[in-house]
């Protein structure tokens, strides 16, 4: 799909970087020549990924820390230069999300979710833009979002995290006008289902939901990660580099199977069709 070299050289930053999605776009760069730099909360995570990421050649460092304190993101940053001397693309990758009935979330709840989502990707943005400003470099931005923020739809029962996404989209598009003067690009991508082991526990524990929830996509599948990464590596290329402002949805069609009245249609036989329409007729 690539030239094996189109991220050769780019020094890449990806919150959340040691497992799921996060991972697998990092191991994706690396295949493209990128150096990473992963960080989250968990150190053993991180030093596991880091090791198993980087057998099979490629540099990665880890960095453990929690995006909610500005401090702490401060102080990746440092580490981050300190080892590359540069940082040319930061991934915002990192997410906290829940089912529940918003009536039965306590406020400590909302702030999990929010601070980690909405806060810690501003946090990254901030501290790794504003050096880029100072540095007279520019750089690009990747925002992972979901689609019930890029269809504006919002969604019951993740209610917490559709504030904080959408909030994050928010951050996108006007950073995207703002920065451009300074060759900050920013973009987002929206996928869909993607299993993975931190959002299936969480989002879709049993194997009845799992299998109820792929009915909702018109391509009948979840998506495979790799189509995401090809995406990932894409956007943040300088093939891209036209590319501002803009949110990519990766979902086999899902949110606009939900959107369209009469989509529900699908569900009729042959039959069913046959009677409708000789009704419709009259
Ligand atoms: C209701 C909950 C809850 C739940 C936690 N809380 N889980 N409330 N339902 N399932 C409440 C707690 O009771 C507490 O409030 C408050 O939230 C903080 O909980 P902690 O456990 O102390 O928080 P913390 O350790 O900071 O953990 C954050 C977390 C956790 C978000 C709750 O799940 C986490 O670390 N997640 C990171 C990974 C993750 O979520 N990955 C999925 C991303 S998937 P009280 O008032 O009791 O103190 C994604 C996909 C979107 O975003 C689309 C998919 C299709
Ligand atoms: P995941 O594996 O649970 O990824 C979440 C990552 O965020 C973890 O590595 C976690 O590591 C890190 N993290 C959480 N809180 C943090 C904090 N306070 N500071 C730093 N790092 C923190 O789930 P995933 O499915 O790969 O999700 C990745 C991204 O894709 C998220 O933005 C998610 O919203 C988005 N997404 C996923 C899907 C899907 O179908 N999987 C769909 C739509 C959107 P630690 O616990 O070590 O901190």
């Amino acid at each position: 799909m690539f030239q094996h070299d189109l991220l050769a050289g780019k020094v890449i930053v990806i919150t959340g970087g040691g497992t799921g999605l996060g991972r697998a776009i990092g191991e994706r760069y690396l295949e493209l020549g990128a150096k990473l730099a992963i960080t989250s909360r968990r150190e053993d995570v991180l030093r596991e990924a880091a090791a198993q990421m980087s057998a099979a050649g490629g540099e990665v460092f880890y960095v453990p820390c929690d995006v909610r304190d500005p401090n702490q993101v401060s102080a990746m940053v440092d580490a981050v230069m300190e080892r590359y001397g540069k940082i040319d693309v930061l991934v915002n990758n990192a997410a906290g999300n829940f089912v529940s009935p918003t009536e039965k979330l306590s406020t400590r709840a909302f702030d999990a979710v929010i601070g980690i989502v909405l806060h810690g990707t501003v946090h990254c943005t901030l501290e790794v833009g504003k050096r880029w400003i100072a540095a007279g470099v520019g750089g690009a931005m990747l925002n992972i979002v979901a689609t019930y923020a890029s269809s504006g739809a919002g969604s019951g029962y993740v209610v917490p995290s559709a504030v904080a996404k959408s909030g994050v989209l928010a951050l996108t598009r006007s950073l995207a006008v703002e920065w451009a003067k300074y060759g900050i690009r920013q973009v987002a991508i929206a996928p869909g289902l993607f299993p993975t082991e931190g959002a299936w526990s969480r989002l879709v524990p049993t194997a009845e939901l799992a299998e109820r929830i792929v009915e909702r996509v018109p391509l009948r599948r979840v998506g495979e990660k790799r189509e995401l990464c090809n995406l990932a590596a894409y956007l943040i290329s300088d093939e891209a580099a036209y590319i501002n402002g803009e949110v990519v949805v990766i979902d086999g069609g899902e949110w606009l199977r939900g959107a369209g009245q009469f989509n529900d249609l699908e569900r009729l036989t042959e039959q069913e069709w046959a009677t409708l329409s000789a009704m419709a007729k009259r």
